[in-house]
């Protein structure tokens, strides 16, 4: 376990009041690990912003119907194979497919990959999730 180093902050009634009252909503049960997810936070857009590493999840439903967008959606994730990691394909019902595309590396690549798919006609919703790898 790393060494846990202690520091006193000096803000405004007002300023501390609201995020007592926000954290408490979130479920918090202290300002030490509420702030210790927000500087985790703001280290990760950083990390994006700057180009780093990062690990996500794309997930996306498309339409099972359109044969060319299932050969597109494989032409572009083999473009970008060394990314993924693994592919979780449900076929959700008759029209729908979800696709759950786990990815590492560098995070405006990621983005890139995310946006291709995306663009594509016959995929109906995409979301990129991104987290740290450390
Ligand atoms: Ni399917």
């Amino acid at each position: 376990m790393s060494d846990l180093y202690r520091f006193g902050i000096s803000l405004d009634k007002d300023l501390i009041e609201a995020f007592d009252r926000h954290i408490k909503t979130q479920g918090y049960q202290s300002r030490s690990e509420a702030l210790r997810d927000l500087i985790r936070e703001e280290l990760l857009r950083k990390t994006r912003e700057e180009g780093g590493t990062v690990a996500g999840a794309i997930v996306m439903t498309y339409d099972h119907h359109k044969r060319e967008l299932v050969n597109r959606l494989l032409d572009i994730q083999h473009d970008f194979h060394d990314l993924i990691i693994s592919t979780q394909h449900v076929h959700l019902d008759h029209g729908n497919c979800l696709e759950v595309i786990a990815v590492k590396g560098s995070a405006p690549k990621i983005e890139k990959l995310a946006t291709n798919l995306k663009v594509l006609v016959g995929v109906k919703h995409l979301n990129l999730s991104v987290t740290a790898t450390d």
